[in-house]
């Protein structure tokens, strides 16, 4: 059997990686495009480590439209998941205008060449971030958008009126928005792979463990929660891929050359900073070493998913737990270290 061919933009990245390998081993054939600018090629070969072949992967940038059409014409693909975008809401504020170029223009691009090669198949990055500070816990995809705190946020934002108001020119779209990804994949072979100080909670705990860092720094205890450390909804990184395939297929179902949805992906469980610093001890029997300091600046106190619309529509739910995911990116560490 001809296996349906999917395009994976920044497939090169921490959740693109990982679902390559999930939609690899449900029976498609990913493609992989990404231009290395926040990557290597370090997940490329855990994907092969762990599949036992090398991937199909084309390098260049999705801004770029020459390399794109050519990337379209040599496959013809069932659907695109387009992961390649910048994500560190620190450098977007020091470097707006390389946020809003790249996010922008690689999805414009994207669907003008999709539309052109008559793919009309698309899986969206979202993010948690387009709710801002939420009104309402947990927060649902009803919620309105506040005004976002950083570039990065906006990016998200824009991105996602971009496709409210393309889709029905001709594409069937579905945004995912994403909670807080963490974890790795079981193998130890994939996991995420921060440039330089992680600004990210999970690998900076796990980096102060392994002994690359001398202490985490918790920001903040004064928030109104019941320990006073902020609270997110933590969802492990393979979760978090297979429910692009959940997506996928039901795009696939719709009747119709139109359509456009948004789902929340996140567990429906809120768990504070404090707590995950438990867990990880718990789950790895290793002592953090962390301070407590001061609030940083642009952080929502709490949020978390309500996933019931994900459950039901995309019938996906998340599996493994908060703890696994903690010992599976501390696993990921270890191995970085050997
Ligand atoms: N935190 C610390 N110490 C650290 C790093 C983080 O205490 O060294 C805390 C943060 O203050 C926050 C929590 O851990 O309360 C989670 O922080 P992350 O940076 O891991 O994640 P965020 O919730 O800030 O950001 C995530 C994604 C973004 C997305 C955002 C939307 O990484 O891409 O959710 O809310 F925009």
């Amino acid at each position: 059997m001809v296996k349906k061919k999917i395009l994976v933009t920044g497939g090169a990245g921490y959740i693109g990686a990982h679902t390559v390998v999930e939609l690899s081993q449900a029976g498609f054939e990913p493609v992989i495009v990404d231009n290395f600018s926040k990557s290597d090629d370090t997940l490329l070969k855990g994907i092969e480590k762990i599949l036992g072949s090398k991937p199909v992967f084309m390098e260049g940038n999705c801004t770029d439209r020459t390399f794109l059409r050519s990337v379209f014409e040599k496959h013809q693909f069932a659907c695109v998941m387009h992961f390649a975008a910048f994500k560190s809401v620190g450098e977007s504020v020091q470097r707006p205008l390389y946020y809003y170029h790249n996010n922008i223009e690689s999805l414009v691009t994207l669907l003008e060449v999709m539309k052109e090669f008559n793919v009309n198949d698309l899986i969206f990055s979202s993010s948690c971030t387009v709710y801002g500070e939420p009104d309402q816990i947990p927060v649902d995809e009803s919620a309105p958008f506040k005004r976002a705190e950083s570039p990065y946020g906006a990016t998200k934002q824009m991105c996602e009126r971009i496709l409210e108001d393309a889709y029905s020119s001709g594409f069937r779209v579905i945004s995912l928005r994403y909670f807080n990804p963490i974890g790795a994949h079981p193998s130890a072979l994939l996991g995420e792979l921060p440039i330089g100080t992680p600004n990210n909670l999970v690998p900076y705990v796990t980096q102060t463990a392994i002994g690359k860092r001398e202490q985490l720094t918790v920001f903040g205890n004064d928030y109104t929660t019941p320990d006073g450390s902020c609270i997110r909804d933590f969802i492990h990184v393979v979760d978090l891929a297979t429910a692009h395939m959940n997506a996928m297929q039901y795009l696939d179902k719709q009747k119709g050359d139109t359509f456009y949805n948004v789902f929340n992906l996140g567990t429906g469980v809120g768990v504070s900073v404090l707590e995950l610093i438990t867990k990880f001890e718990k789950a790895t029997g290793v002592k953090l070493n962390y301070v407590i300091g001061p609030r940083r600046s642009g952080d929502v106190g709490k949020t978390y998913a309500d996933p019931t619309k994900v459950n039901k529509e995309l019938g996906w739910n998340a599996k493994y737990s908060v703890e696994e995911a903690l010992l599976h990116a501390w696993q990921w560490e270890q191995k970085l270290a050997q």
